[in-house]
C-alpha cells in the first residue's frame, strides 16, 4: 500500500511527535484538532524539537524548512479526505475516541487505513466503530516519539493481514522498529510499565522513600534512564490514571487498582510536565 499523506488527529504530545517524524521522512502530514490553540502549541513544540536536532547537527536549516513544509494544521476534519493513513492520537478516553473514529471513517476513502495510538483501549472495540474494521489497527507510539525507537502494533479481531503488513511497512518507513502484541488491555509494554509506575506512586504515598530517592533508586539500581515518577510526569498523570482504570475495570483484579495519590494528583490538576507540576515541578 502506497502511503503519501498521513492524517494525525489530536495535537497533544503524542500527536505532535507522530506528525513530526512522519514529516521528517517526507510524508505529507495533515494535523487536525478541534482547538486552534492546541494546533499553535503543536507547531511550536515541533519547531523546538526540530531545533534540538539542528543544534545537534543532525538537521540543517533547509532540512528544517523541508520538514515544516510537509506539515499542515487544521481544525476541519474534512481535510483528512486525502489521507492514505489516519492515526488517531486523541485524549485517552474511550467515548471520545469512538466519536472521533466514526467521524474519520465517514470522511476518508474506503482504502484508507485508520490506526489508533491508544495506550490501553481495546482495538477490536475501536475497530468496530468504523465501517472498515479490517483496515483498522493499533499503532502505539512512545513518548518522546522523535527519540523512542518502538511502535507496538496491535491487531484487533477484525484486522486483515494486508493491514498488518501495511502498518509494518509504514513503521520501517518512519525508521522505527515494530513489535506485535495481541489485543488485551495495555497490550504488552504498558501492561508491564504502567503498573510499575503505579507501584512507585504507592511507595511514595506510603512514605517508604522520597520522590527523589524512588527515582534515584530505579535509575542507579536498575539502570532506567529516568525514574518512574519523572516518567509519570513525562507521560501525563491523567493518561496513567486512565490506563490503570482500563486495567482495573477489565481484569477485575485488585492488583491493578490506581494508587489513591495518583487519582488525587489528577484531581488537583497536577498532570506532570504538561501542567508544570506533577511529582516534580517544571519551569
Ligand atoms: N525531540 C527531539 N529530540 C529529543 C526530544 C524531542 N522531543 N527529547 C529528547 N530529545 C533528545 C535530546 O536532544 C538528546 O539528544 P542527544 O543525546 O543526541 O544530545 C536526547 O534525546 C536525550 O535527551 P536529554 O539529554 O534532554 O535528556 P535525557 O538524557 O533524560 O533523555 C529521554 C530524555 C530520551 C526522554 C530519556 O529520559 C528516556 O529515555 N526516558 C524514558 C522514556 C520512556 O520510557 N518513554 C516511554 C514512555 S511510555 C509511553 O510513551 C507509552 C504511553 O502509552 C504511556
Amino acid at each position: 500500500m502506497q502511503i503519501n499523506t498521513v492524517g494525525v488527529v489530536g495535537a497533544g504530545t503524542m500527536g505532535n511527535g507522530i506528525a513530526q517524524i512522519c514529516a521528517m521522512t517526507g510524508l505529507n502530514v495533515i494535523m487536525v484538532d478541534i482547538s486552534t490553540a492546541a494546533l499553535l502549541r503543536a507547531e511550536q513544540s515541533i519547531g523546538s524539537s526540530l531545533d534540538k536536532l539542528l543544534r545537534k547537527g543532525s538537521l540543517d536549516e533547509s532540512g528544517k524548512r523541508d520538514v515544516l513544509g510537509h506539515l499542515r494544521y487544521s481544525t476541519d476534519k474534512n481535510e483528512l479526505v486525502d489521507a492514505d493513513l489516519v492515526i488517531e492520537a486523541a485524549t485517552e478516553a474511550e467515548s471520545l475516541k469512538l466519536a472521533i473514529l466514526r467521524d474519520i471513517d465517514a470522511i476518508v476513502g474506503p482504502k484508507t487505513v485508520i490506526a489508533s495510538n491508544t495506550s490501553s483501549i481495546s482495538i477490536t472495540k475501536l475497530a468496530a466503530a468504523t465501517t472498515r474494521p479490517d483496515r483498522f489497527i493499533g499503532m502505539h507510539f512512545f513518548n518522546p516519539v522523535p527519540v523512542m525507537a518502538l511502535v507496538e502494533l496491535i491487531r484487533g479481531l477484525q484486522t486483515s493481514d494486508s493491514t498488518q503488513t501495511a502498518a509494518e511497512e509504514f513503521v520501517s518507513r518512519i525508521h522505527k522498529t515494530a513489535i506485535s502484541a495481541k489485543n488485551s488491555p495495555g497490550f504488552a509494554v504498558n501492561r508491564i510499565l504502567v503498573p510499575m509506575i503505579n507501584e512507585a506512586v504507592f511507595v511514595l504515598q506510603e512514605g517508604l522513600a522520597s520522590a527523589e530517592h524512588i527515582d534515584e533508586g530505579m535509575r542507579l539500581g536498575c539502570n532506567h534512564p529516568i525514574g518512574p515518577l519523572a516518567l509519570a510526569d513525562l507521560i501525563g498523570l491523567d493518561t496513567l490514571l486512565a490506563v490503570m482504570e482500563v486495567f482495573y475495570n477489565n481484569f477485575k483484579d485488585s492488583k491493578y487498582r490506581p494508587a489513591p495519590l495518583l487519582r488525587e494528583m489528577v484531581e488537583a490538576g497536577y498532570l506532570g510536565r504538561k501542567s508544570g507540576r506533577g511529582f516534580f515541578r517544571y519551569a
